[in-house]
């Protein structure tokens, strides 16, 4: 038997880190997945992430789409869609709290600039006939500009607004961004 055993206090700490153990498993920390895992809080970057992946994969779509056909329209509908609602919701809560720092004024700027001229793309896309050759050119100057507005928000203008805001921040932005592109994409679609 060590000495550890026969000293008193020793047994007493031993008690205490279980009575805490216990206590802390039961009532402070999350409850667990049934793989065990944590659940992690849900992230403002993994949100907008989801939403540039769904765009990726209908773009791609869009352009494999036959001349003409109602599939065609219906892809661009859904682009139109996703794009609009992203954009406004990423608007109001990402590049709206982050133009308030100075550090995230020029990222915000240059991020709505680009909005607005993926906007006006998706405009000039809907003027012309689906079954035309410009309508395809058009479409892939739709493309190209979306795909290099994703990757310059993910590969800078997400690390310029890391800096900036708390992780609270991220956790309830991230709320609030889900609930506005899901509004956003009820009222697109109602129009
Ligand atoms: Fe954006
Ligand atoms: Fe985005």
């Amino acid at each position: 038997m060590g000495v550890a055993a026969l000293d008193p206090s020793y047994e007493v700490q031993l008690a205490m880190r279980l009575y805490v153990s216990v206590v802390l498993t039961r009532h402070c920390y999350p409850r667990r997945f049934p793989s065990g895992r944590l659940p992690m809080p849900d992230n403002l970057y993994d949100a907008l992430r989801e939403s540039h992946e769904l765009q990726r994969s209908l773009l791609r779509k869009l352009l494999r789409s036959k001349a003409g056909t109602q599939d065609r329209i219906s892809l661009f509908k859904e682009v139109r869609i996703e794009l609009h609602a992203h954009e406004a919701a990423e608007e109001r809560y990402l590049y709206v709290p982050i133009l308030m720092d100075d550090m995230g004024l020029s990222s915000s700027r240059h991020a709505l600039h680009e909005h607005h001229q993926i906007d006006e793309l998706i405009e000039d896309v809907q003027k012309l006939d689906p079954a035309g050759v410009a309508w395809v050119e058009k479409a892939k100057e739709l493309s190209h500009k979306v795909h290099h507005h994703l990757r310059e928000e993910e590969k800078k203008f997400f690390q310029v607004s890391g800096k900036i805001l708390s992780a609270a921040q991220k956790v309830k932005l991230a709320k609030q961004y889900r609930k506005d592109y899901a509004r956003m994409h009820k009222v697109l679609a109602a129009a």
